[in-house]
């Protein structure tokens, strides 16, 4: 059994599938590993780490994706590398089915097995490969450090000789995985916060973390029987707008972590809101890419609106490639572990495995 990856391209994607640590396990359990020469050195390991811990390093991605049987990827490779794959080859990734649909047909119609991890379902035993957790962690964990260094004052409360500064309010918005290591990193670091949500039961989690839960007044909790939320009524938008009107002119920094699974981002933080808050405030939305929870979020950039900055980054994992990398490396090869038959040394596809079922793409 031969384990390949490529290089992502670098300039968009920095996080890798396959990490010196984790080759260790592969080869532990009898596996092959094959990596293009400079993998990953942008990231710090060089291709002598891999070769000491028994990977074999090809001149090119070509030979990789010709020789494995299974690419592990972190995104789909480009169209010009499609032409190598070939019938029975396994290629696992976060594949994106909705955008990358021509090319998974492509790979589809030469009969390689497609598994797209984003599709793991929310069961205990797929916690371990839960990609979809463990980057969000990480996610909310950096909206906080980054809006915390754009912003121009201290976060905690300090008292000194010469005066009083008071703690820095953060509303999060959205109280999932992403929002509430936003509200835990936020805590730590001395500030006052807030957090909103439409399931009720992030309500005990966030008070948990010594957050503050503002409710929307006589609103059904709007959670689906899978632990995700439903779209909001007007009614629901409605009253959570004024109430987020009210709040927001006390806020310092929103970090925004809002979703509806399969859905537009919700538009939440509307820009008559935006202008009640006080100019030096910032907004970090990390549902940019699905849309944004704030009106006037755009993609990549950092939008100064009446002297509040407004932050939506693509992927905000590049900025913290390494512990992402360690994170995803580990999920992929919990997902293998399950797919590989050790004695036959091949994978088998169990598709009464409701991991294996739900993450294969026909
Ligand atoms: P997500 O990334 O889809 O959404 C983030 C948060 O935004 C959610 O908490 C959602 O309720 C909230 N939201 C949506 N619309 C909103 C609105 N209009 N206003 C305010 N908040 C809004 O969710 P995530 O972080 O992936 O977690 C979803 C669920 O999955 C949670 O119940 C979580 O506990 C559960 N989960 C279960 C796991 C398991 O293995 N059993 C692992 C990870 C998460």
């Amino acid at each position: 059994m031969i384990i390949g990856s490529i290089s992502e391209d670098k300039n968009t994607e920095k996080r890798i599938a396959i990490t010196p640590d984790i080759l260790k396990k592969y080869k532990s359990i009898g596996v092959d590993v094959f990596i293009n020469k400079g993998y990953a050195d942008h990231i710090g390991y060089n291709d002598s780490d891999f070769e000491k811990e028994g990977a074999q390093i090809l001149n090119n991605k070509d030979d990789v994706i010709l020789k494995s049987n299974i690419l592990l990827q972190m995104n789909m490779p480009e169209e010009d590398k499609l032409h190598l794959f070939k019938e029975n080859q396994t290629i696992v990734g976060v594949l994106n089915p909705y955008e990358n649909s021509d090319k998974l047909k492509i790979l589809l119609n030469k009969k390689v097995n497609c598994f797209s991890l984003e599709l793991l379902p929310r069961i205990t035993r797929a916690q371990s490969m839960d990609i979809l957790s463990s980057q969000a962690n990480l996610a909310g964990y950096k909206a906080v450090i980054d809006s915390f260094a754009l912003f121009e004052k201290a976060i905690p409360m300090m008292m000194t000789a010469a005066g009083t500064i008071s703690a820095a309010r953060v509303l999060v918005v959205g109280a999932g995985v992403a929002g509430l290591q936003a509200i835990a990193t936020a805590k730590r670091m001395g500030a006052i916060v807030y957090a909103t949500d439409v399931r009720m039961a992030s309500k005990e989690q966030v008070e948990s973390l010594g957050g503050k839960f503002l409710t929307v007044e006589g609103s059904e909790n709007l959670e689906t029987e899978g632990g995700y939320a439903k779209e909001a009524s007007d009614d629901f938008k409605k009253k959570q707008e004024e109430l987020l009107t009210e709040t927001l002119k006390k806020i310092d920094i929103v970090i925004c972590t809002a979703l509806i699974p399969g859905k537009k981002a919700p538009l939440i933080i509307k820009k008559n809101m935006i202008m009640s808050m006080q100019s030096g405030s910032v907004i970090y939305d990390l549902a940019a890419i699905q849309g944004g929870n704030a009106e006037l979020t755009k993609v990549n950039e950092i939008v100064n609106f009446q002297g509040i900055k407004i932050i939506g980054e693509k992927n905000i994992l590049n900025k913290l490639p390494v512990s992402s990398s360690n994170l995803y490396t580990k999920n992929i090869f919990n997902f293998f572990i399950n797919l590989y038959d050790k004695e036959k040394k091949q994978i088998v596809i169990n598709l009464e495995d409701e991991i294996i079922k739900n993450t294969k793409v026909e």
